[in-house]
C-alpha cells in the first residue's frame, strides 16, 4: 500500500508587488489540475515575501513535484522545514487552495517564518486556519 507524506516548504518569492497576485492565481490554477492528476493536495500562501506551501501525497509524487519546483524561477531558496508520514489526508475537497486575496498575514505564520518549527502539526494548524478549514 502507498504511504502518505505531508511536507511544508518555505521559499523566497522573486515577484514584485504588482505581479504577485496574478502569479499566485496562475500557480493555483495550474496546481489545481496537475495536483489532482498526481493525487496531491495542498495549501499555498504568500506572506512576508515567502511562499509557504503544505503538500500531501505519496512520497514519490511529492519528491517529483519538489524537483519541478526547483526549476521555477518565481521563487528561490526552497527549504523543506517539516516532513512526516501521515495516516490520512487533512486537506480534502481541494487539490490546491490559497487564501482569498486581501487575507491579512497570519501572525503565527510570521512568527514561524522567523524560527521554523520542524514538526508538521503547527504548520498544518496555521495553514488550515488561513483558508478557514476546520482544524
Ligand atoms: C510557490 C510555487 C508553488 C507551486 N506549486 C505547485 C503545485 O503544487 N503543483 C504543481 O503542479 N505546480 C506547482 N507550481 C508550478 C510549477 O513550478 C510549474 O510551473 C508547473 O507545475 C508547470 O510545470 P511545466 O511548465 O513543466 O508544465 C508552483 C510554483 C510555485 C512558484
Amino acid at each position: 500500500m502507498n504511504t502518505l507524506d505531508c511536507l511544508v516548504y518555505i521559499s523566497r518569492a522573486r515577484l514584485n508587488a504588482t505581479e504577485r497576485q496574478d502569479h499566485l492565481a496562475d500557480i493555483v490554477k495550474v496546481s489545481t489540475y496537475r495536483n489532482a492528476d498526481a493525487g496531491i493536495t495542498g495549501i499555498l500562501t504568500l506572506q512576508d515575501e515567502r511562499f509557504i506551501q503544505l503538500l500531501e501525497g505519496t512520497p514519490a509524487a511529492l519528491d517529483l513535484l519538489m524537483l519541478h519546483l526547483h526549476f521555477d524561477e518565481r521563487h528561490e531558496d526552497i527549504r523543506i522545514v517539516a516532513r512526516d508520514q501521515i495516516p490520512l489526508k487533512e486537506v480534502t475537497g481541494w487539490s490546491m487552495i490559497s487564501p482569498p486575496q486581501g487575507t491579512p498575514p497570519h501572525p503565527q505564520i510570521s512568527q514561524m517564518l522567523a524560527a521554523p518549527p520542524p514538526a508538521i502539526y503547527p504548520w498544518r494548524v496555521a495553514m488550515k486556519e488561513l483558508v478557514s478549514m476546520p482544524v
